[in-house]
């Protein structure tokens, strides 16, 4: 299949990674920053994402930019009968989904989210485990460090106009969906973000503490304000006990019942194994006309979370 990335910083060299070792033919590559297309001397290069849409036509686009740019680029794409990888997050406020979701109707082609950690096998372990049931509550810590030079790294970081937000839309995101995805969505909400140690480097919150209640009941705390990253830690009530995972173990009612030793991680540790294994199966449903399971609606459900959280302000609002 023909394929293009757009954007070529950290992320996009992780997807042209992982297409490197799958049967893909990736015709074009398109940045801003045209000095980055000399690493890439097999693809064609484009400044401009719509005319390398327009004049490759490629089966599927990869989405790799900053994030106040995915919804106009799924859009783009999607009414050009283009199928589309997005990075997370899929857009950062309701009207873009509402856009994402108006194009992905009308649209021939599909649109899958990466939402990666849904592929780490710990947590493809609990889900199985889970059956068709859902957890009947849990609670999720991410606890990471990041500095104000990382937030220097680009300009888009750290402002609520171009990232959309802070630790919540960006690093926490996939731990806050699986929460999801272990216990369903729920319909109310009541949330604190705050700046706690990056006041005179970014806009946005690098902590935040969440309840989110009624049809799911999950809490959830995340900082980038810590001084090393944790690994991520999910706890699980079902109607028979308990599922506890952290990073690549598992353990179920208090016995460690998993370990993935696969180790296969593309880019840095923290974005974990699912990368290679969610890129095959998006490509495996367009080549057979099946349906990728993360689409706009599932990728935009922990959009809705992270909403909700920004907009509580310490109060109960509808997710
Ligand atoms: N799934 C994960 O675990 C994971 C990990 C890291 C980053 N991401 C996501 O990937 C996306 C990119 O993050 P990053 O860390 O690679 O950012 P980055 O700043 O390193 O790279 C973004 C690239 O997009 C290019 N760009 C900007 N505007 C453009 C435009 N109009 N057309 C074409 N190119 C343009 C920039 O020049 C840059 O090369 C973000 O949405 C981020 O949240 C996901």
């Amino acid at each position: 299949m023909k394929t293009a990335v757009i954007g070529l910083g950290v992320i996009g060299h992780v997807h042209l990674e992982v297409l490197s070792e799958m049967d893909t033919n990736v015709v074009a590559v398109c940045d801003v920053d045209e000095t980055k297309f000399a690493e890439f001397p097999y693809a064609k290069g484009y400044a401009d994402y719509k005319k390398m849409i327009d004049e490759e036509r490629p089966d599927v686009v990869h989405i790799c930019t900053p994030h106040y740019l995915h919804a106009e680029m799924v859009v783009y794409a999607l009414d050009r009968g283009v199928n589309v990888l997005c990075e997370k997050p899929l857009c950062i406020s309701r009207d873009e989904m509402e856009m994402i979701a108006a194009a992905e109707k009308r649209s021939t082609a599909q649109l899958g989210v990466v939402l990666q950690n849904r592929y780490n096998a710990a947590n493809v372990y609990a889900k199985e485990q889970l059956g068709d049931d859902k957890a009947t509550a849990a609670y999720a810590t991410m606890v990471w460090h990041r500095s104000a030079q990382y937030y220097a790294q680009a300009a888009w970081r750290g402002t609520w106009d171009q990232e959309g937000g802070g630790v919540l839309i960006n690093q926490a995101l996939h731990t806050l969906d699986l929460l999801q995805w272990f216990c369903g969505m729920p319909n109310e909400a009541v949330a604190s973000v705050s700046n706690l140690t990056l006041q005179n480097e970014i806009e946005v919150e690098d902590t935040a503490s969440a309840l989110y209640t009624g049809n799911a009941n999950f809490t959830f705390f995340a900082t980038n304000g810590s001084k090393v990253d944790f690994v991520p830690e999910v706890m699980l009530y079902t109607k028979d006990g308990s599922i506890r995972i952290a990073g690549d173990y598992v353990w179920h009612n208090n016995e460690l019942k998993y370990f993935d030793s696969s180790k296969r991680v593309y880019g840095k540790g923290c974005y974990g194994t699912g990368h290679g294994r969610l890129f095959a199966h998006f490509y495996d449903c367009v080549e057979k006309g099946e349906k990728f399971p993360i689409n706009g609606e599932e990728g935009s459900k922990v959009i809705r979370l992270i909403l909700a959280a920004y907009e509580s302000n310490g109060k109960k609002v509808n997710v």
